[in-house]
């Protein structure tokens, strides 16, 4: 959906000790976030609510990444990607995300969340050269030549997908998984 928020080159300094959540329905509509969610993308809780996940998509993501978090999600698996985020005033923020599913007592997948963490900067600083270019790409060539050029980028590193390429340039301390997963366990 288009919206009117004219994105601009400044980036919001994020607490890289606080977490931003939110879950969604199947659809990818939100249905909840917490309250450092609503601090950063400046958005309201009751705009964000009931608004599909992409109102806060930056154009600088490629489409490649969301089709393969959908990819994932959909076939009950977890993964982590690094997004640029778009905020109502026009700046952005990277995050490393956790996208994981949630299942009812049925054991029926019943709906998603994201646990957002600020990105470090050397990550950011690799991932985003990539990302231009798979957005390149895709402007000239569509998703499926961005996705090609994706696998045989991650082939060419030895690396199987893109969710091992995020795990590896990450490489979360054991004190850093611990507080996701306590976070995990209360929010979710
Ligand atoms: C739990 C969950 C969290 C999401 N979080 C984000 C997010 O932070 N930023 C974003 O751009 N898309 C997010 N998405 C993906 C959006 O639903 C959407 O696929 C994406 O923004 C691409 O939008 P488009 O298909 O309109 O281009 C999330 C999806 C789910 C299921």
């Amino acid at each position: 959906m288009g919206r009117l928020i004219i994105p601009r080159d400044e980036e919001i300094k994020l607490n890289p000790s606080r977490y931003i959540l939110s879950t969604t329905d199947l659809k990818g509509n939100i249905i909840d976030v917490n309250d450092y969610f609503v601090e950063i993308c400046k958005y309201s809780r009751d705009e964000l609510i009931g608004s599909p996940h992409n109102i806060i998509r930056h154009p600088h993501m490629p489409k490649a990444v969301f089709y393969l978090m959908w990819k994932y999600i959909k076939s009950g698996k977890n993964i982590t990607a690094v997004v640029k985020n778009l905020a109502k005033d026009g700046r952005y923020y990277w995050v490393i995300t956790d996208f994981e599913i949630r299942k009812d007592i049925e054991g029926n997948i019943n709906r998603y969340m994201a646990f957002r963490q600020a990105a470090p900067r050397k990550i950011i600083d690799t991932i985003e050269p990539l990302y231009r270019k798979l957005v390149q790409i895709e402007k000239k060539q569509g998703m499926q030549a961005s996705l090609e050029y994706l696998s045989d980028f991650l082939e060419k590193n030895k690396i199987p997908d893109y969710n091992s390429y995020i795990k590896k340039l990450e490489k979360r301390s054991a004190l850093t998984t611990f507080l996701m997963n306590r976070v995990k366990q209360l929010f979710g």
